[in-house]
């Protein structure tokens, strides 16, 4: 008998133009050109690939107003549509998993299986669905919609996630005689006719196409309200929302699990991929001196120290839907007094330089303190070694996302092998805070570091991505048990 196989870690990528830091498109090393070229995202899929990763994330949030919103990450101004990139993509090449980002508000279940089912056709088996209910009402507004429907969504979303997986089944394997001695083309007892009638849809149809190589597309989604959870747990193979602690994230893993349990009857497999922020450096000391060029090149308020908005705007429903929104701080609301008022201490006297000192950081409130540990955590820099300046808390506080690690290779592999030890995560969504270096020095460096650990594969062994997830291909719904 061999020893029982290692349990292995998942890697996917999440590409985004120009990294996920908003400065890095600053930095001089990063590229700006030729973004809309296939050659540029064929390039990150290489890399991704030739270092064995699961999958190729192309996520997608509709811009409401892409010149308010570039501000705070360049993402949403600038990238190629998912299905298209993704079809191209499938060519360059062969292993890699790919996932492609559509939001059912703006669909039809109809075009979306079709779109779907041919991707995965056409990629043999490697595609997923990134399910996604986000961004703006403004954004609803490019689709005849006057807002995205409020919670309503997530009931349209349940019915469409439902119909699609319908039509994904509608001809089932074999259904294609095409025999020529007697002329028959389908067999008419292996085509399903949907009779769809729902709240929000009603499909009479058959996609006019092969079951898709998977049966089913895996699904991933990202969110922890109620209603995310319940989606997650009904109908989603992944989730890479990204709580931020181990904890936080066992708790969150524990929760869905149990509700799968609960609407499905059985444990059913779920993966959590939690996106992570590494900066890579020689040294920490290396690393972290990326880290703070990366927020140096964060652009401030015109005036960073005052601000430009009235004493109303602080105490507005704006201002509270931005502090609790997941982006980071818009532009407008990153200067000295927008901190103040988050940290509960007036900081403005001695501008972006001035050291906070100690008497001043104990009167910070509760968020305040979670801003001094998270500097300490990224740079070293604490209050006690005179070393935080008001403008290494704005720009810290600034950046919202995933947890950020920020280390040497090393470091990185060790945080992420941690988390998967403790079973936080099954793997990770890695983000690179921008490109191309730092995105070949997490697969040139952290990668190998795993797979001497054991934990990552060196070699792929399949060629879809339920089969790198060692998800079987489920039964077809209309199939009889004969
Ligand atoms: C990590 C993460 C990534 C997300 N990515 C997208 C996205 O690319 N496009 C989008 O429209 N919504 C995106 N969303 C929004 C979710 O799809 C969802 O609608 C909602 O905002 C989940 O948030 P909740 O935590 O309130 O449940 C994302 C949410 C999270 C947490």
């Amino acid at each position: 008998m061999g020893t029982p196989a290692k349990r292995q870690l998942h890697l996917g990528y999440m590409y985004w133009l120009n990294g996920t830091h908003w400065g890095g498109w600053r930095l001089p090393e990063a590229p700006t050109a030729n973004a809309f070229e296939l050659d540029y995202a064929a390039k990150a899929a290489k890399i991704v690939e030739d270092a064995k990763f699961d999958f190729f994330f192309l996520g997608d949030t509709l811009p409401g107003d892409v010149y308010q919103e570039h501000w705070g990450t360049t993402h949403n101004a600038g990238r190629l549509e998912p299905f298209t990139l993704a079809s191209q993509l499938a060519l360059t090449t062969s292993k890699l998993g790919l996932v492609v980002t559509a939001h059912p508000t703006y669909y039809e279940p109809y075009i979306l299986a079709r779109l779907t089912a041919s991707l995965d056709h056409l990629s043999k088996g490697r595609l997923s669905w990134n399910v996604v209910l986000g961004a703006s009402d403004l954004a609803a507004q490019n689709f005849s919609l006057s807002d995205l429907g409020g919670e309503r969504r997530y009931a349209r979303a349940d019915e469409f996630i439902r119909v699609i997986r319908q039509l994904w089944d509608s001809i089932e394997d074999g259904a294609y005689l095409q025999d020529k001695g007697t002329g028959h083309y389908l067999d008419p007892t292996k085509v399903h006719r949907l009779e769809h009638k729902g709240e929000f849809f009603q499909v009479a149809g058959t996609l006019p196409l092969a079951r898709p190589p998977q049966g089913q597309i895996p699904l991933l989604y990202a969110g922890a309200s109620e209603s995310s959870r319940e989606l997650t747990a009904r109908h989603c193979e992944l989730n890479f929302t990204g709580p931020a602690s181990i904890e936080d994230s066992i708790e969150f893993n524990t929760d869905i699990r149990a509700r799968a349990r609960r609407i499905h009857g059985h444990d059913v497999p779920i993966f959590f991929l939690p996106g992570i922020s590494p900066v890579i450096g020689d040294t920490r000391a290396d690393a972290v001196e990326i880290f703070e060029r990366l927020n140096a090149g964060l652009p401030l308020d015109e005036d960073p120290v005052d601000g430009d908005k009235d004493e109303q705007f602080w105490t507005s429903e704006a201002w509270s839907a931005i502090q609790q929104s997941r982006f980071p701080l818009p532009r407008g609301v990153r200067s000295l007094r927008s901190l103040s008022e988050r940290v509960g201490v007036d900081l403005r006297a001695g501008g972006l330089d001035a050291l906070v000192t100690t008497e001043t950081a104990a009167r910070f409130n509760d968020y305040g303190a979670k801003l001094l540990d998270a500097v300490a955590a990224r740079t070293d820099r604490t209050v006690a070694k005179g070393a935080v300046r008001a403008g290494d808390l704005l720009r810290n506080a600034i950046g919202g996302g995933f947890p950020q690690v920020i280390g040497t290779a090393q470091d990185v592999a060790d945080r992420l092998i941690e988390w998967f030890d403790r079973g936080a995560a099954e793997g990770f969504n890695i983000n690179s805070p921008y490109l191309w270096d730092q995105l070949e020095r997490f697969t040139g460096e952290v990668v190998p570091i795993l797979q001497d650990k054991g934990v990552f594969r060196t070699e792929y062994t399949t060629d879809t991505f339920r089969g790198h997830f060692g998800l079987p291909v489920p039964p077809n719904q209309f199939a009889r048990n004969s």
